[in-house]
């Protein structure tokens, strides 16, 4: 856990400089909803890291009398639309960066793929910004943890954000299941070899923003008449899953995933008030994936985030049958006939700047 720290004196020389890191989206297997406190979850999650779905954030940082400062641009463009969020990231994060007290940054992010379409552009989005900071920081001053605290800082803008730091696929929140797991960071988790081959399509059903925040979201399950269920369910599947990532176990694992993604908006159209973020679209698409299930022998399962979107995970072994599968029976379901072809990644990078 990591702590405040204040009263560290910097060489004002070395506060003004640049830096570039590409932190890429993750695709949670075991579903992170509801929070305990301050950023900290209410169970266990599981997610594997994506490889193309990624935002590249370059921070500029010089000294300022004034105190912290920053601009915050998306694909170069000043956007004060995103300073509500930000503002809350930054006051939360202060504390853990003393150098922050001292700069102006410029921020610029560059997605490669829509922001809240369902896609978790909040998650690279943070952990690319997160790395910047902890990259700074370890330009200025000694820094230890450089990854355990990148994920810390991540989580206090976006939960899931804390395991994108981390590929080919990490965990976030205390279970007994795992050692050094814990709510305040994620920690990688060892994915077979077989799992590390998965690829990731997405298919595009809505581009526009969610009508209801994962904040909201998250708020709803404080209250939520089957919280405890969700809790001994979460727990259960994790363990299963783990279990079936061991053995390698292509059935199990498709039938763990499809739960936790129905479970997550069962919890949605539960609340209260009910809200619901499919689309007539993505219930055909998922009826789809299991008529193909029921005549061919193949790997092929889905997956959905808080959106509208449906991930196909399935085996290199089958990217063939299921990309003609998409073309053939499924692109029509799909807003433009647009999908995203993605799969497991390594993990974040720091941009090399001349
Ligand atoms: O990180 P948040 O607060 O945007 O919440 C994300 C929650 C889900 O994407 C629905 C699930 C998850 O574990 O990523």
């Amino acid at each position: 856990m990591f702590k405040p720290s204040y009263n560290i004196d910097f060489d004002n020389n070395k506060l003004s400089g640049k830096t570039s890191w590409k932190s890429p989206s993750n695709i949670a297997l075991i579903k992170y909803w509801g929070k305990k406190d301050l950023q900290t979850p209410m169970n266990p999650s599981l997610s594997l890291t994506l490889n193309d779905c990624h935002t590249i954030t370059d921070v500029s940082y010089n000294l300022n009398s004034n105190g912290f400062k920053y601009e915050f641009f998306f694909e170069n463009k000043l956007k004060p639309d995103f300073n509500k969020k930000l503002d809350i990231f930054f006051s939360r994060i202060l504390d853990y960066f003393p150098f922050l007290n001292k700069v102006f940054l410029k921020i610029n992010s560059t997605n490669t793929f829509p922001h809240s379409s369902g896609i978790a552009s909040s998650a690279s989005a943070f952990s690319s910004l997160a790395l910047c900071l902890v990259d700074i920081e370890k330009s200025i001053t000694v820094s230890n943890d450089f990854h355990n605290k990148a994920s810390f800082i991540s989580r206090l803008g976006s939960g899931s954000a804390s395991r994108s730091i981390f590929g080919p696929a990490a965990m976030w929140g205390k279970t007994n299941l795992i050692a050094n797991s814990n709510d305040y960071y994620s920690i990688p988790f060892k994915l077979s070899n077989f799992f590390k081959e998965y690829h990731d399509t997405i298919l595009i059903i809505d581009e526009s923003s969610k009508s209801v925040s994962s904040s909201l979201g998250h708020d709803l399950v404080k209250n939520h008449q089957f919280k405890s269920n969700r809790i001994n369910q979460v727990n259960l599947n994790l363990k299963k899953l783990i279990k079936s990532i061991d053995e390698n176990d292509k059935n199990e694992f498709s039938k763990i995933i499809e739960n936790e993604a129905l479970t997550l908006h069962a919890m949605m159209l539960t609340s209260n008030p009910s809200f619901i973020l499919f689309k007539p679209n993505t219930i055909n698409i998922i009826n789809k994936v299991w008529d193909f299930r029921k005549s061919n022998d193949t790997s092929l399962c889905f997956t959905l985030d808080a959106g509208a979107n449906v991930h196909l995970l399935y085996h290199k072994n089958d990217y063939k049958s299921v990309q003609d599968f998409i073309k053939n029976e499924l692109l029509s379901y799909c807003f433009n006939g647009k999908y995203i072809n993605d799969k497991v990644g390594a993990g974040p990078e720091k941009i090399n700047l001349k």
